[in-house]
């Protein structure tokens, strides 16, 4: 199968990049490098930097006519989807609208990297299904949820074969200590000494954490299947804050004294994602504990710390 991974540089993206390659997929990453980073582009898959936006982005898809379009790149940064809502949807509703004209003219399907807690918000139910209300606030969930139109809309005008995967709080090695959201990350840095932090509010606000490896065994399910639908990527488990910093500093064998600063206005109390639906479609469930996952995690970070440090000799 030939595969096209956009984002295909950044955390979740090179996972699946690694996963297509190892199993014999031919790949082709499309990456401007914002957020990714170069040390995460697997050898044996073609590197394309461009920009989601560039017409040379749609000509490559045209040129390639690959099999799947996995989509990752984005602009995933909710606060500054805030303050540059423009800019937010050039790149998740412009760039991606690019790349899907072009898969109805090549024949790709897409496998869209969409969010489950941007769009819920605060849901009355959890964990959440589908079926509940997605009226998202911040600029970010509107973008992923405009997208998601445009592919159902694309469907049933062009035929458009698509499925939208929406991801609980993916964690993992790679992941960008430098983003809003990835408080295992944060953690790891902050306590390897390189960052400052403080848990905002008490620290009992909850999310839905998935393991990346489990995010990239649901995309190859995805990608090797003709479903159309909407699907959402998590444990239906909640954790909170608290729990997630205790976890990564006993892992870490550092203190667990942590500060604590005001609430972060507009953050969610609470979210879980109800993921029996694509359980029932195409069999997946998440496999890896939390506990299991923020070992792995730490372990890695850790192992950057002393490559680095082994560097800097
Ligand atoms: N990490 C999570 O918890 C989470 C949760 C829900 C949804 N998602 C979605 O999953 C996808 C991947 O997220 P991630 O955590 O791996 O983030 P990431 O920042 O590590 O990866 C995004 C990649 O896209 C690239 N990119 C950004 N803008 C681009 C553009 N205009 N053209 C080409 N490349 C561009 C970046 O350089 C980066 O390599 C995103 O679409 C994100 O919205 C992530």
């Amino acid at each position: 199968m030939k595969v096209l991974v956009t984002g295909g540089a950044g955390f979740i993206g090179s996972h699946l990049v690694d996963a297509l390659v190892e199993r014999g997929d031919e790949v082709l990453v499309v990456d401007d490098l914002s957020t990714g980073d170069q040390r995460n582009l697997n050898p044996r898959a073609r590197f394309h930097r461009l920009d989601i936006r560039e017409s040379a982005a749609a000509d490559l898809v045209r040129g390639e006519r690959p099999d799947v379009i996995s989509h990752h790149a984005a602009q995933m940064s909710v606060s500054r989807s805030v303050a540059e809502p423009v800019f937010d949807a050039e790149v998740n509703v412009l760039g991606s609208l690019n790349l899907a004209r072009a898969a109805v003219d090549a024949g790709s399907r897409i496998v869209f990297a969409s969010t489950g807690g941007a769009l819920y918000g605060d849901a009355a139910v959890l964990p959440t299904a589908e079926t509940a209300p997605a009226w998202p606030v911040s600029p970010y969930g509107i973008s992923k949820l405009a997208f998601e139109h445009y592919l159902y809309g694309f469907r049933r005008q062009y035929g458009l074969n698509y499925a939208a995967l929406r991801y609980a709080n993916v964690y993992g090695p790679r992941q960008n200590p430098h983003g809003e959201a990835g408080v295992v990350a944060i953690f790891c840095e902050g306590l390897l000494g390189k960052r400052l932090f403080k848990i905002h509010g008490e620290g009992t606000d909850t999310r839905d954490y998935v393991y990346v490896d489990d995010v990239v065994r649901a995309n190859l399910l995805a990608l090797d299947s003709e479903v159309c639908d909407h699907f959402n990527v998590g444990t239906g488990r909640q954790a909170d804050t608290n729990t997630i910093y205790r976890l990564v500093a006993e892992r870490m064998g550092r203190p667990t004294e942590v500060e604590h600063g005001p609430p972060r206005p507009g953050d969610l109390r609470a979210s879980a994602l109800d993921a029996s639906l694509l359980e029932r479609t195409l069999g997946w469930k998440p496999e890896v504990s939390l506990e299991e996952g923020i070992a792995q995690t730490v372990d890695w970070f850790l192992a950057q710390e002393r490559s680095q440090a082994g560097t800097n000799l």
